[in-house]
């Protein structure tokens, strides 16, 4: 008998998982494999309803992988983040508002880490309007190129940076903001990652910034219209959330972003990451 029941969302990416509740998370043998099984199958999993406690999410990852650590320290438990607006919750807000563009986490890593495998959100408070995480796959936008442009876009290789994500945000930075972007090393990485699995993905979003080699705005104009064409409404799943609502998704294999909500607003989503172990390539 399978761990999980399992319902798709809607045909490219996302389904629902019924008939848990926080306990079995944390107890059941084979639940971590089950979960990395069906993430690979459906890109994203809804947990409605589930009400984890932070501790009890940070346990439930590490059945997953390794929990990254690196943003500590904004949260009383350890390998938790609060993702808000509302800086008295966390003073790095601000930086957060890229979370409003299409993205792949962790593209513009410090030093080299892989991105992130996977990660996991829970609604602690949600919006009164908008605020909605929206996803949309990435091996589904591969998948749907004519056998020419997978031909012609094959060797393409695409500078990441922070600040081209910031700057679709903050379009008219101070010289101080400038800087600290530029801190941050640019990363190349190739427009399609070829999976150890052997799928294949494309690596788009707000951090990609030109194509190497090709013209500045023609290079933009590609990317805008492969990511354009990823997130087309008909390829998108879109969760309303409600508090106590768990979801975790493939940062591998999907592109993710928040709808816009009010900066005023008291939305927070506790987040927990588990590293990646395979570099872009
Ligand atoms: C993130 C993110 C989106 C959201 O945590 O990486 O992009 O809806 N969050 O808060
Ligand atoms: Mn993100």
């Amino acid at each position: 008998m399978s761990l999980l029941t399992i319902d798709k969302l809607t045909s490219s990416v996302g389904a629902q998982v019924t008939g848990l509740d926080s306990e079995t998370l944390g107890s059941s043998d084979g639940f971590g494999a089950a979960v990395l099984d069906a993430l690979e199958d459906h890109g994203v999993l809804v947990f409605p309803g589930l009400h984890l406690e932070p501790q009890a999410q940070v346990t439930f990852c590490r059945r997953l992988g390794q929990i990254d650590h690196s943003s500590d320290g904004h949260h009383p438990v350890a390998g938790i983040y609060p993702v808000t607006l509302d800086t008295s919750k966390n003073s790095s807000a601000a930086y957060l508002r890229a979370t409003f563009d299409w993205h792949i986490d962790g593209c513009t890593p410090t030093g080299d880490e892989y991105p992130q495998k996977a990660t996991v959100l829970s609604a602690r408070q949600v919006a009164e309007r908008g605020g909605e995480t929206q996803f949309a796959s990435a091996y589904g936008a591969y998948d749907a190129l004519s056998d020419d442009e997978k031909a012609r876009l094959a060797s393409l290789r695409v500078v990441h940076s922070l600040e081209a994500s910031q700057r679709r945000v903050t379009p008219d930075p101070t010289p101080e903001q400038v800087a600290r972007w530029r801190a941050r090393p640019t990363h190349e990485h190739p427009l399609v990652w070829t999976h150890r699995s052997g799928r294949k993905s494309l690596v788009l979003g707000a951090s990609a910034d030109y194509v190497v080699g090709m013209d500045l705005e023609e290079g933009r104009a590609l990317l805008a219209d492969l990511l354009d064409r990823a997130t087309e409404a008909d390829n998108v799943y879109s969760h309303n959330w409600s508090v106590g609502d768990t979801v975790i998704w493939d940062n591998r294999g999907v592109l993710h972003r928040a709808t816009p909500y009010d900066p005023g607003s008291s939305r927070e989503m506790l987040r927990t990451t588990i590293l990646g172990d395979e570099p872009i390539q």
